[in-house]
């Protein structure tokens, strides 16, 4: 694969792991990985606002998205990084109350257009919540599931998806002999994991991800973030997290978020090497030296 050019989703499950470690580590390396971060916006927000009935979330946040890159949004709580990142695939539709202005681009789509297929959408932008959501399911019927309810049907297809998507966060060799035991009774960090693969079956564009290490133990979270650094290149994630440390380490850009006059307001984006290194707006140095925040 020439340098700088992404896989197209239906060779990224093609791309094998390198590494293939047995126990409780992931993979990390990809063979043949592309080179990413070339900056090369997919996701263009223009001027996007969210209100929740009269009280508004966020204001006026325009920020471009590269492809195949991690971008990170930092800031206190409250500044609106869940709304934010909900808005993207459209999540708050589920919201009666939600209001969204201004525009979303996703690789030239128009996301808030009210004839965009949301349901397409959020195959293609897909999200890991903060706390393990697992469905009260098998292990393998909750990869199954989103996959049926996709119009995948043939047996064959589905249990070599199945099985890419586990082997991509490195549960295959912890689970391929139970999966038919209750997903609920895998362990903390191997439920993320789960639910990671659950959104990586569906060959997204887009991983977001709302603090996915918060509810794990270190050891837990150590895996869940190489494992994310490995998915580097092969989908675009944007990653909420209050860990400054893990921000800094696996972000190539990062973006953040402050409450000025009662609303989230977008303060300074840039690559993560300048925003926690040399910020240039005084409130982001106080936020990444944890003066304020
Ligand atoms: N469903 C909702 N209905 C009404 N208000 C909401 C809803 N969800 C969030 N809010 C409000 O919108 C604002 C932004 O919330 P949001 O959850 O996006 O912040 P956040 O930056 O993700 O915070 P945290 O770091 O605590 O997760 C807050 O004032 C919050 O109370
Ligand atoms: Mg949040």
């Amino acid at each position: 694969m020439a340098d700088g050019i992404l896989a197209p989703p239906e060779d990224r499950h093609t791309m094998k792991p390198s590494l293939s470690m047995s126990g409780t580590q992931p993979w990390i390396a990809l063979e043949g990985r592309p080179v990413c971060c070339v900056p090369k916006p997919f996701i263009e927000v223009e001027r996007l606002s969210l209100h929740y009935g009269q009280m508004p979330a966020f204001h006026d946040v325009t920020l471009v998205i590269n492809q195949g890159c991690i971008t990170t949004l930092v800031g206190p709580s409250g500044c609106g990084k869940t709304s934010f990142l909900s808005s993207l695939n459209r999540l708050t539709d589920l919201i009666p109350e939600c209001r969204l202005s201004g525009q979303i681009r996703l690789d030239g789509l128009d996301v808030l257009a009210p004839d965009t297929d949301v349901i397409h959408l959020r195959r293609r932008v897909g999200m890991v919540f903060q706390k393990p959501n697992p469905f009260p399911l098998s292990i393998r019927k909750n990869l199954e599931f989103p996959l049926r309810e996709h119009g995948i049907r043939d047996r064959t297809r589905l249990s070599g998806t199945i099985e890419t998507g586990l082997r991509d966060v490195g549960l295959w060799d912890e689970v391929k002999d139970r999966l038919e035991s209750p997903a609920l009774a895998l362990s903390g960090g191997q439920q993320q994991r789960l639910c990671m693969a659950r959104a990586l079956v569906l060959s997204p564009d887009v991983l977001l991800m709302d603090e996915p290490c918060s509810a794990l133990d270190p050891l837990s979270s150590g895996v869940v973030e190489d494992l994310i650094v490995g998915l580097r290149g092969r989908y675009t994630i944007l990653i909420v997290t209050h860990n400054l440390a893990q921000a800094r380490r696996i972000a190539d850009y990062a973006a953040f978020f402050w409450i000025q006059k009662g609303t989230g307001r977008l303060i300074e984006t840039g690559t993560a090497k300048q925003i926690f290194e040399e910020p240039h707006d005084p409130l982001t140095a106080a936020y990444v030296s944890g003066m304020r925040g």
